[in-house]
């Protein structure tokens, strides 16, 4: 493999010009750049990376660790933060933790062992011990999207319980009174909060939400069909559902078209996420949407921020979410029980 002075000698240059061209550290004469550049072709000289990362004591490379990668949500947040962190000269490595947390747990020690110059966590379930290991390694760091309360770190998240207030008091003003949920995992912040914020919608109406108008989701497709079936078999009479996120919606509205009931004819639905497939749904779904994009950039903008100024007071963002009204839920005459 040609090394960087085989480049200096084929140029006649010094190995430091070489090293200035291809970093951009000074000015080099255009005459002599070319001679420099024609060397580097001719000899096929790629410069060594680790080598550099060894000198900078910088890989260029930043970790993302996702919950389930398949999940447009999280494919939206990475392509944020990836297209924000090549711009500013990083690559991306993703990891998928599949929602374990042995699988996550090992993730972050592969990560931190190839030298991240940081790490982006969007926690597994609000266990910290990952994150533990990630700060006694020094190593930058923000949590997205599930918060881990009482850890010194930044967290840029999303303010769950007013989306959730938002779900809630919109199905209210439709007139809706017999309301069922499907929640996410109970360990997952972002649920129990939103959560939180539907019951205040629904209590500030009068309107209860019984035990057994909720049933737990996992966040997945299939969950949210298995959720659905168990609401139909209590035979509640509901007249809207509101789910934790799009994904478990789906499914949602899925089962209830093949029991023969309309959306949102028969059965309102309301997501939370917003995510892309929302728009192409016949109905097209109305959802409760997170400000993905902009998670994904403030969090890798925080995160450079530490990687390039050094640690300070840990920062806590949380974005605002926003009702968008699509084709899946309906007013419907308000009912005086
Ligand atoms: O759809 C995946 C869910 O998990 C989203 O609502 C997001 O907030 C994440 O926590």
């Amino acid at each position: 493999m040609p090394t960087i002075r085989d480049v200096a000698a084929h140029a006649k240059v010094s190995v430091s010009t070489v090293s200035h061209v291809l970093n951009g550290t000074r000015y080099v004469e255009p005459e002599t750049e070319d001679r420099v550049r024609a060397a580097i072709e001719a000899l096929g000289y790629r410069p060594n990376s680790v080598a550099r990362s060894l000198r900078r004591r910088r890989t260029g490379t930043i970790g993302l660790l996702v919950p389930d990668n398949s999940n447009p949500f999280f494919a939206e947040v990475a392509r944020a933060i990836e297209d924000a962190g090549f711009t500013e000269g990083y690559n991306l490595i993703l990891c998928n933790s599949d929602g374990s947390a042995s699988k996550e747990a090992a993730y972050v020690d592969v990560l931190l062992s190839k030298q991240m110059d940081g790490l982006l966590l969007i926690s597994s379930g609000n266990r910290p011990d990952p994150l533990q290991s990630i700060l006694r390694a020094r190593v930058p760091v923000v949590v997205v999207d599930r918060r881990l309360d009482d850890l010194p770190v930044d967290q840029v998240l999303v303010d769950n319980e007013e989306g959730g207030y938002q779900a809630g008091r919109y199905l209210v003003q439709l007139g809706h009174r017999r309301i069922g949920c499907i929640t996410g995992p109970s360990s997952i912040s972002p649920s129990a909060d939103r959560i939180v914020g539907f019951r205040r919608a629904l209590g500030e109406a009068g309107i209860a939400l019984p035990p057994e108008a909720i049933v737990r989701g996992d966040f997945q497709y299939a969950g949210g069909e298995a959720a659905t079936h168990e609401l139909l078999k209590r035979r509640l009479g509901l007249t809207a559902i509101f789910v934790v996120n799009d994904v478990m919606a789906i499914g949602a509205i899925n089962v209830l078209s093949r029991a023969g009931l309309r959306v949102p004819d028969d059965v309102s639905v309301i997501g939370f996420d917003d995510i892309p497939q929302t728009r192409a749904m016949m109905p097209s779904i109305t959802t409760i949407a997170q400000p993905i994009a902009e998670l994904g950039k403030v969090s890798i903008s925080l995160l450079l921020d530490q990687i390039k100024k050094g640690p300070k007071p840990p920062t806590r963002i949380v974005l605002p979410t926003t009702l968008v009204e699509r084709e899946s839920c309906r007013a419907i005459v308000r009912e005086t029980t």
